[in-house]
C-alpha cells in the first residue's frame, strides 16, 4: 500500500497537526509529512514539526506584496514535495484562485461548522448568537469559494445551556483530532477519492456528508 504523502499548512497551534502526526507514529494512519509550512513565523505548529524531525518551513506573507504573489511562492515550496494531499490545518489565509486550481482537488480543509452553516470566522460565537442546539466540524474539499467545496464528513456535538464560545472550540477541538487522521486513513486506503465535484467514498458519491461518529465522548 502507497504511503499518502502530505504537506500540512498551519497558521497556529497545530493541535490537528499533531493529531496526525500522533496517528502517523502509532502506525493507525499510513502517511508522511513531507513539510509543514507555515504563513506565521511564531506559529506553534512549527516547533511541534521539528520536535518530529519533520521539515518546517516559515514563509511570512507579510514579505511579499500581495496575495498573488505569496501563494505563488507557496506553490513553489509545495511543488517541491510532491504531496498527495495538502491538509489544511489551522491556515488561516484565504488562498488565492490560481493556487487552488494548480492543486485541486487535492486539497482539504477542515472547518469548525456545520458546512454550510457559518463559513468564515468566528463560527462558535455565532452558532451560540442564533441559539442552535448543534454545532460540530466539517472536512472539505477545496475550491475557489471560501469554504464552500464539497463536504466529505461532519461531526456533531450538542450545545448545550453553559457552553460558551472557548468550550464548543473545545468540543470542536476534539472531534477534529480523530475525523482529520480518520479521513487521510480513507484516502491511503483509496476508500475515499477526491474530486472537485464529489468525492467518491467506498465508490460511491458522497451526496450528502458523512457523518462521523466519535469514538469518545466528545463532550
Ligand atoms: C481548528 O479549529 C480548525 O477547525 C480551524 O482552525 C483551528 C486550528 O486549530 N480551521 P489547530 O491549530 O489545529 O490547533
Amino acid at each position: 500500500m502507497k504511503t499518502l504523502s502530505l504537506v500540512v499548512l498551519i497558521s497556529g497551534s497545530g493541535s490537528n497537526l499533531q493529531a496526525i502526526i500522533d496517528a502517523i507514529e502509532s502506525k493507525q494512519l499510513n502517511a508522511q509529512i513531507s513539510a509543514v509550512i507555515s504563513n506565521r513565523p511564531d506559529a506553534y505548529g512549527l516547533t511541534r514539526a521539528r520536535q518530529h524531525d519533520i521539515p518546517a518551513i516559515s514563509l511570512d506573507h507579510k514579505h511579499y506584496q500581495n496575495r498573488e504573489l505569496f501563494d505563488q511562492q507557496l506553490q513553489l515550496e509545495i511543488e517541491s514535495f510532491k504531496p498527495d494531499i495538502i491538509v489544511l490545518a489551522g491556515y488561516m489565509r484565504i488562498l488565492t484562485t490560481a493556487f487552488i486550481n494548480a492543486f485541486s482537488p487535492t486539497i482539504l480543509n477542515i472547518h469548525p461548522s456545520l458546512l454550510p452553516k457559518y463559513q468564515g470566522l468566528n463560527t462558535h460565537q455565532r452558532a451560540l448568537d442564533n441559539n442552535d442546539s448543534e454545532h460540530g466540524v466539517s472536512i472539505h474539499v477545496v475550491t475557489p469559494e471560501l469554504d464552500s467545496g464539497p463536504v466529505i464528513v461532519q461531526g456533531k456535538f450538542s450545545i448545550e445551556k453553559e457552553d460558551n464560545s472557548e468550550s464548543l472550540q473545545q468540543k470542536a477541538h476534539k472531534l477534529e483530532h480523530q475525523m482529520y487522521p480518520l479521513v487521510l486513513n480513507w484516502l491511503s486506503k483509496q476508500r475515499l477519492k477526491l474530486n472537485s465535484d464529489m468525492p467518491l467514498f467506498d465508490e460511491k458519491p458522497v451526496l450528502t456528508p458523512l457523518l462521523f461518529e466519535a469514538t469518545v465522548d466528545a463532550g
